[in-house]
């Protein structure tokens, strides 16, 4: 296999500059493969337009919590909280029939073997649960069920490493080397809506070498806050949504 690099973004949220920001870097990092593990909508100024770039790029697209909200639109008072409803009604308003009926053929998750490597938007033990893997113990049943040797999830808006081994990777460096001896379970963060206490639009990079050996990259991007907080303004949508983001909760 020759040396390869595949992004892996999640969590969009209808924020077009923080996409663009993602969309930018990815192309100055050679990104040759795009992932992305769902919530292209809900919360922010434009789905439509972030859809459109996501159907562009993407080689594989799984679906979001709020997508499937998008597209069932039936019963999401009971799934969402006030501000995510407001959220996502604004998107439905925004969508096409033919957005819907894409979102309506996603998958839940994918495997690709040649990669090792399998996608999910929240888990892969239940994913149409929706359920939150977002601590140590529950990542380490995860990775009990998991596919493949390498597993990469969003939904928490929270990056992290987990490895069955290893366990929680608190600091990680610029390159991380995935161990061959260890499965892993990856969070990217969000782009759109990054809840690490960093603002900065936040993605993954798998870098596959021709020797077999598998490097993580978190990416972490500047993009105009600003820009986004007057659209989503200007839209009417709930200030908590937009102050936020510079919050990076
Ligand atoms: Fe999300």
């Amino acid at each position: 296999m020759n040396r390869l690099r595949i992004g892996i973004v999640s969590d969009i949220h209808s924020n077009f500059e923080a996409l663009r920001a993602v969309c930018w870097d990815m192309r100055r990092q050679r990104v040759k493969i795009v992932y992305c593990l769902g919530d292209v909508v809900g919360y922010g100024p434009f789905p439509e337009k972030c859809l459109k770039i996501i159907k562009k790029i993407s080689s594989r697209i799984i679906l979001g919590n709020h997508d499937d909200c998008a597209c069932c639109q039936v019963g999401i008072e009971r799934r969402l909280n006030d501000l995510a409803l407001e959220g996502i009604k604004y998107s439905i308003e925004k969508l096409s029939l033919s957005d819907v009926d894409f979102f309506k053929k996603l998958p839940l998750q994918a495997t690709i073997k040649d990669f090792d490597l399998s996608l999910a938007h929240a888990s892969f033990s239940n994913p149409a649960g929706w359920d939150y893997v977002d601590s140590p113990q529950k990542a380490t049943e995860e990775l009990k069920k998991t596919p493949t040797r390498i597993c990469v999830i969003g939904h928490t808006h929270v990056s992290y490493v987990f490895g069955n081994k290893e366990g929680l990777y608190n600091e990680l460096p610029e390159k991380l080397v995935l161990d061959p001896e260890q499965k892993f379970l990856i969070n990217v963060g969000s782009v759109g809506q990054p809840r690490d206490g960093d603002c900065r639009a936040s993605y993954g990079i798998l870098d596959y070498a021709e020797d077999g050996a598998v490097f993580f990259y978190l990416r972490q991007v500047f993009y105009n806050i600003e820009k986004t907080k007057e659209a989503m303004k200007k839209n009417g949508l709930p200030p908590f949504l937009y102050e936020r983001l510079f919050r990076g909760e």
